[in-house]
């Protein structure tokens, strides 16, 4: 199970700052010879807030997950939405017990109670940090052994699995979740509402996650969240994260 420490954030966001930077313009630059500019520019991370919560780093560089993901969608994902909850779940505990607590305590233990600031943010920080992990560098990749025979076993075969995944994140009425899930040692697909995940709705232990919040591919895709899926499943989906979840 992935759980968010509580390391320093210089390497991730020094490599985030780095990537937002453009190259300067120099006297002796001719145009012919200037280096192609994206069409829109990684955006600067937000800047992190006090508090006993960190945006971990990414399992990768920002570049990575092209083409399926852009850099520009992912900078703005990971460093304004994702570091967005981590400082308002910041904020939301300052003062709080749960300023002390670990990030899945504050999850589970504030769902369903008044504290929805804290719970949709803690769960947002949790979601967030789980999702990176269920990705890897764009590029072929299936599952193998123990994991293999269980999607065999519940969907018949990866392609079952596929369809069961897609169905599931582009039926998500609105923002939300679609999850691969292990669940009394048989697995199953599930989607959650909002900032709603498996964990506290008892649906089972994660496996994999894939985010249907539109900030995850409208500057990609639009509203085309089929094709941001498919995508997806086929080139980013870590299988080996999924069979380290599985155990
Ligand atoms: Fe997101």
């Amino acid at each position: 199970m992935l759980t968010l420490s509580r390391r320093s954030l210089v390497g991730s966001m020094a490599a985030l700052a780095a990537a937002a930077v453009a190259r300067p313009a120099l006297a002796g630059d001719k145009k012919k010879d200037a280096a192609p500019a994206p069409a829109t520019p990684a955006p600067a991370p937000a800047a992190p807030a006090a508090g006993p919560f960190v945006l971990p780093p990414l399992p990768y560089a920002d570049t990575e997950l092209a083409p399926v993901i852009s850099q520009n969608t992912l900078g703005f994902h990971y460093g304004k939405h994702h570091q967005g909850y981590v400082n308002k779940l910041n904020d939301a505990v300052a003062g709080k017990d749960w300023a002390s607590k670990p990030l899945a305590d504050v999850m589970k233990g504030t769902y369903g109670t008044d504290a929805t600031a804290i719970y949709n943010n803690s769960a947002q920080v949790w979601n967030h940090t789980f999702y990176w992990s269920s990705m890897r560098k764009a590029g072929e990749q299936a599952p193998n052994g123990k994991l293999n025979d269980a999607i065999k076993t519940s969907f018949g075969d990866l392609a079952g699995l596929k369809k069961e995944l897609s169905q599931a994140a582009t039926s998500q009425f609105g923002s939300g979740w679609a999850w691969l899930v292990s669940d009394g040692g048989k697995l199953k697909v599930v989607k959650t509402p909002n900032a709603d995940n498996p964990i506290v709705l008892g649906q089972g232990t994660p496996l994999l996650c894939i985010d249907v919040w539109e900030h995850a591919y409208y500057l990609d895709y639009q509203n085309r969240r089929i094709d941001y899926v498919t995508a997806w499943l086929d080139k980013l989906a870590n299988w080996e994260f999924a069979a380290q979840n599985l155990g």
